[in-house]
């Protein structure tokens, strides 16, 4: 099954970068994953193509008018609704692993990149079905937020990793931090490999890969173990 990502944005360069590469960029190819970029600009049905205007009641900044983006998500979903209209915006939902395993189950999925100071409210009132921060910090707009999400759902697509295990054994899979690794030289500078590593015993090297993460997600996510 393919997956359908529709992000709208004003600044559709922003994506070609992540998009055309590396995993994103294999997954596309194999297949299993179609992106496609909209400029909101091209859903203007005014002379300026303006997408923005002052806020009623006044107040800095530039509000996202609510009428070219019905325009896009309508002309996108002619032929078929979306199954989610996510909004990127730093007061959404939490991503978090759970989330994205939740999105990677659907088929088409729209992501509205926000802007300036925000959108009319009636676009996440009657168009979003959700909204998504990727953190508590404020980003300059949602492309890198979309971006994120983007790439977080896509390397949980059967077929799109090389090894399926490899997406099953990510950190945050099981509530648990992944275990370290490591490669050659087994000893650099006399900063050794751990042992059981090198000892080729199977279950020994599980069981010590189990410890570790259980051990670091105390350490360092302890809030992971009580959920
Ligand atoms: N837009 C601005 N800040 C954001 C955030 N933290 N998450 C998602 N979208 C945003």
């Amino acid at each position: 099954m393919q997956m359908q990502i529709d992000i709208i944005t004003l600044f559709p360069n922003m994506f070609s970068g992540f998009f055309s590469e590396s995993i994103l960029k294999r997954a596309q190819e194999k297949g299993h994953m179609n992106i496609n970029i909209h400029n909101l600009r091209d859903y203007s049905l005014n002379k300026h193509k303006s997408v923005d205007d002052y806020a009623f009641g006044g107040g800095a900044g530039m509000v996202m008018q609510i009428e070219p983006v019905d325009n896009c998500l309508s002309s996108l979903q002619e032929k078929e609704p979306f199954d989610e209209i996510i909004y990127t915006a730093p007061d959404g939902d939490m991503l978090t692993q759970g989330l994205a395993n939740e999105l990677s189950l659907k088929k088409r999925i729209c992501i509205l990149c926000g802007h300036y100071k925000g959108v009319d409210e009636r676009i996440r009132q009657h168009l979003i079905t959700r909204e998504i921060s990727i953190g508590n910090y404020v980003l300059s707009g949602g492309e890198l937020a979309a971006a994120v999400i983007t790439d977080s759902v896509a390397r949980l697509l059967p077929g799109v990793l090389n090894d399926e295990q490899s997406a099953l054994s990510d950190s945050f899979q099981n509530n648990l931090i992944a275990p370290p690794v490591y490669s050659r030289p087994a000893d650099y500078k006399g900063w050794k490999v751990p042992e059981v590593l090198l000892s080729g015993h199977e279950a020994k090297i599980e069981e010590w890969r189990m410890e570790q993460s259980i051990l670091r997600t105390k350490e360092r996510r302890p809030e992971l173990l009580e959920d």
